[in-house]
């Protein structure tokens, strides 16, 4: 007999083991806007060529001396629209689709900016939020506000804009459940590798800032911390003396809300979870973050200590090892400018080999410091940066562990590992038809003991920075680059044992662009194996 009770269950059963290929019901917006609040234009950039050095010197940090004169509207503009912005669109059959500035996963793009500056020519004192789809600003607070965002970071410099990142986590959950809030990191990193490369290029000085007191933004913001928070600030422009100490006034209500970024979301408890315990609360939280982190980028001098090492240099000068000098002149490196407004992930590689000049060029480029306090000197003995060699002139194919303290690479395993790479990258053709494919690992266990969650959140968001770089790098030279999803475990497993205790945190296959440029099937014989096992091969007694 059917009761109203197990009909119910039944029912509830049967919705929550529904499959759908996807859900449109409850897609998040893809851009915050204040219905509102009137636009206000900012210099037509996309109209000029942009920067102009050349795309690996910006990422290397060249250029001779920051600008030191007061920050212009324009050079903020190229700052916000190299970041972020849509850059491209494409009319498909179901619609407009826009492409931005940096790379995201599933193109979702969970990253805010906003702008608290002080008085700049053409724009008042006050509190902006960016919207990256036509490039415009709104108005969110009038005045001079920056001594709110100094004392969130503890450096009460008069810096002349500050930009504050913020990350809707919903956006990634949407497509990427619990693991979308790596992605959201991952994307906050590629979104910081566009804008450092920038401010290279403009001569601009931008300091990045992974420690801040987040309650102090979040009201600030109007946001809750909790579905939209704030994940990384960057302080822009020569100061121009100090502000005075202390936040200032509590900032009221914002004067207008924004669309509804949340309506519809599903609920990731362990994603929740792991971000509430990653704010600084307070002051002192604050402080011992900066203590913690400071020095985070001396690379122990370790390895090369089997005489057999086979280690190849990428530049000159690295503790008694030689290759000839970098000379970035002898590569065709577009200017940054157009380097991002061409940019796109490359859905197919050739299988061609990639020249070695290269592949040395951006690799070093890309691990060279980041401007952050404790990551000037490079990313850290906390990451790793590991290689599956396809094809790239002069190197043996096989595995490899770049070591950021000789700059050079050590082959740990010679072999063809194509297929090993395809399924590596989750089963998708792109690492395996790549020439090299980057894995960036991170002691997780060091990184929670030492900083925390907020420490997770940091080290997600510097493989973004690094893979972030690549993308440029290699797009600059006319070759190509993905970010790409990975099976975690496996990674760890097959650069072991060196790898053992590192965990795989982001992925990005490099090459020459193959044709058609769309994504190629693929099935790798390692995945045919497992397959097979776990229909029951070898268990039959
Ligand atoms: C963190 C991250 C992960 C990504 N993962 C994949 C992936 O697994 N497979 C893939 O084909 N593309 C992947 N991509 C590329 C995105 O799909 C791509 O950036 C997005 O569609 C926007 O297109 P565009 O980069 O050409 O502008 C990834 C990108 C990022 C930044």
């Amino acid at each position: 007999m059917t009761t109203a009770e197990n009909q119910s269950i039944a029912l509830r059963f049967n919705e929550a083991t529904k499959l759908q290929y996807i859900n449109l019901d409850n897609k998040p917006p893809l851009y915050k806007f204040y219905p509102g609040l009137r636009a206000i234009g900012l210099p037509d950039v996309a109209d000029q060529p942009g920067p102009q050095m050349p795309t690996l010197a910006a990422i290397r940090g060249d250029g001779g001396s920051d600008h030191t004169g007061p920050l212009t509207l324009e050079q903020l503009t190229n700052l916000l629209y190299h970041s972020a912005a849509v850059i491209r669109r494409r009319q498909l059959n179901d619609g407009e689709v826009h492409y931005r500035a940096a790379a995201s996963a599933g193109a979702l793009y969970p990253t805010e900016i906003y702008v608290v500056c002080g008085d700049l020519e053409g724009l008042r004192a006050g509190v902006y939020h960016f919207n990256p789809r036509d490039c415009t600003l709104v108005r969110l607070r009038n005045g001079d506000l920056r001594r709110w965002v100094a004392s969130a970071v503890g450096d009460h410099s008069a810096y002349p804009a500050t930009l504050v990142f913020t990350t809707v986590f919903w956006r990634s959950a949407w497509k990427y459940r619990e693991r979308g809030y790596r992605y959201c990191y991952w994307d906050l990193g590629t979104v910081a590798a566009n804008l450092l490369a920038t401010a290279n290029a403009e001569a601009v000085p931008v300091k990045l800032n992974f420690g801040f007191v987040d309650r102090m933004l979040t009201g600030y913001f109007g946001i809750d911390g909790v579905t939209e928070a704030p994940s990384l600030v960057a302080s822009v422009g020569t100061p121009d003396g100090m502000l005075a100490d202390g936040p200032g006034d509590v900032p009221g209500a914002l004067p207008q809300e924004s669309n509804d970024l949340n309506a519809g979301a599903i609920d990731y408890s362990m994603s929740a979870q792991v971000h509430a315990a990653s704010p600084l609360q307070t002051h002192d939280d604050l402080a011992n973050w900066n203590r913690a982190t400071a020095g985070l980028s001396q690379s122990e001098k370790d390895e090369l200590d089997g005489t057999g090492d086979v280690f190849r240099p990428l530049r000159s000068g690295t503790d008694g090892m030689f290759d000839a000098d970098i000379d970035l002149s002898s590569l065709a490196s577009a200017p940054l400018g157009n380097c991002v407004r061409s940019r796109g992930s490359t859905r197919r590689f050739s299988r061609e080999p990639m020249p070695w000049e290269a592949f040395r060029s951006v690799v070093d480029a890309a691990g060279r410091g980041i401007n952050a306090p404790g990551l000037e000197h490079g990313y850290g003995s906390n990451l790793g940066l590991y290689f599956i060699v396809n094809s790239v002139e002069v190197l043996e194919p096989g595995a490899y562990y770049y070591n950021p303290f000789y700059t050079g690479l050590r082959l740990l395993n010679a072999g063809e590992f194509r297929e090993m790479a395809g399924h590596l990258g989750f089963e998708q053709a792109l690492p395996a038809d790549a020439a090299a494919v980057a894995f960036i690992t991170a002691d997780l266990n060091t990184i929670d003991r030492d900083l925390g969650a907020r420490g997770y959140r940091m080290a997600q968001t510097v493989a973004g920075i690094i893979g972030g770089r690549l993308y440029l790098g290699m797009h600059a030279l006319g070759l190509g680059a993905t970010g790409l999803t990975f099976f975690d475990d496996s990674v760890t497993e097959f650069f072991s044992p060196h790898a053992a205790g590192q965990s795989a945190v982001f992925v990005v296959p490099m090459g020459v662009p193959g044709s058609p440029n769309r994504v190629r099937p693929f099935r790798s014989q390692v995945a045919v194996s497992l397959d097979s096992r776990a229909r029951g091969a070898g268990q039959g007694g």
